[in-house]
């Protein structure tokens, strides 16, 4: 095993709040281990392009509490060609990074595990995604930003749709995964939700609204995951008001306001302590895992599992949202 020397560091997919405190968490622990580091923009596309940028502490100034990332990112569909990952390959070598620390979710880490199983370049991932999607760790990086985006939004349109007795329906990010939707719903005193994971959720919303002609409260607010099965924001309002024309409905689509945004002090503590541990495990020998944290402890999961394995979801919030919606 050669001695790592210069790390590279990237981020892809979707940004993330947080991906900053990341970055910065990755160079100040490479420098104080006398490592160097290299930003690689625009995540696996910058490796084709070989736009490099060096990293030293004071070029991580002032960026914990931004959102987006200072290394840009990108969905990459070169790097999934072997000429591109060999392209990829040859201007890593030539930069001499040893070794990359890859912020990002599973498209991320898919292409990091080919990568070293094609080339031998060992990497480290962490959790970003505000979709908290990721096998092997509590929480994604950006998540808790994300959820404290929406309920503040939620809390807003709370206040309108009582003003005109409105019902809401509120579409939330989560390609495949109602995690956003959940934690928000818990959050928010909405009247229901729609996710992904539960499979009696749409009926369940239609006995709450169904449950009287008049509005017992004086507004309705239904939060809908974007991976819900039965249907975007849109097509279940239609649903709903061919059932019950009654309703003065509406729909509102949080959309990428979800991805942007200073990060959560949750959210630049977890994001500082995966990057030092990223940069740690590299050094220590490990490889190809993700660093996560499971009950407030690091922990590194392959990227096999993380790829493999379906996160158990959170079915104590899950039970609570049958309660809280006999309690309408
Ligand atoms: O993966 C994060 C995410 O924000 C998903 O929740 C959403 O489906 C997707 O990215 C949107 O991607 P894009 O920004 O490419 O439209």
């Amino acid at each position: 095993m050669t001695a790592i020397k210069k790390i590279g560091v990237f981020t892809s997919g979707g940004d993330a709040p947080g991906m900053n405190a990341c970055i910065r968490s990755v160079v100040r622990t490479a420098c104080h281990h006398g490592i160097e580091v290299t930003g690689v923009l625009s995540g696996y596309q910058g490796m084709i392009d070989r736009t490099f940028t060096a990293l030293k502490p004071e070029n991580v100034n002032g960026i914990v509490h931004q959102g987006g990332t200072i290394l840009f990112s990108s969905r990459c569909p070169d790097f999934k060609t072997k000429e591109g990952r060999l392209k990829a390959y040859e201007n890593l070598k030539a930069e001499g990074i040893d070794a990359l620390v890859a912020i990002g979710g599973n498209g991320t880490f898919t292409g990091a595990k080919i990568f070293e199983e094609e080339f031998g370049i060992p990497s480290i991932g962490t959790p970003g995604t505000i979709d908290n999607d990721l096998y092997g760790t509590d929480m994604t990086i950006g998540f808790d930003t994300a959820c404290n985006t929406v309920i503040e939004a939620i809390d807003r349109i709370r206040d309108t749709a009582a003003s005109h007795h409105r019902l809401f329906f509120v579409e939330v990010m989560g390609r495949d995964s109602g995690y956003i939707a959940l934690n928000s719903y818990v959050a928010s005193d909405a009247e229901a939700v729609l996710i992904p994971e539960r499979h009696d959720d749409y009926e369940s919303m239609m006995q709450v609204l169904g449950g009287g002609n008049e509005l017992r409260k004086s507004g309705y607010i239904v939060i809908v995951a974007e991976g819900e099965e039965s249907g975007n924001a849109f097509d279940i309002q239609k649903k709903v008001m061919e059932r019950f024309p009654h309703f003065d409905s509406r729909v509102t689509v949080l959309g990428h306001i979800q991805r942007g945004g200073r990060p959560t002090c949750v959210d630049r503590i977890n994001s500082s302590r995966m990057g030092m541990a990223a940069v740690e495990g590299l050094l220590s020998g490990k490889r190809n895992v993700m660093a996560g944290i499971i009950n407030n402890e690091i922990v590194y999961t392959s990227f096999h599992d993380t790829l493999t394995k379906q996160k158990p979801f959170r079915e104590d919030l899950l039970s609570m949202t049958q309660m809280l919606l006999k309690s309408v």
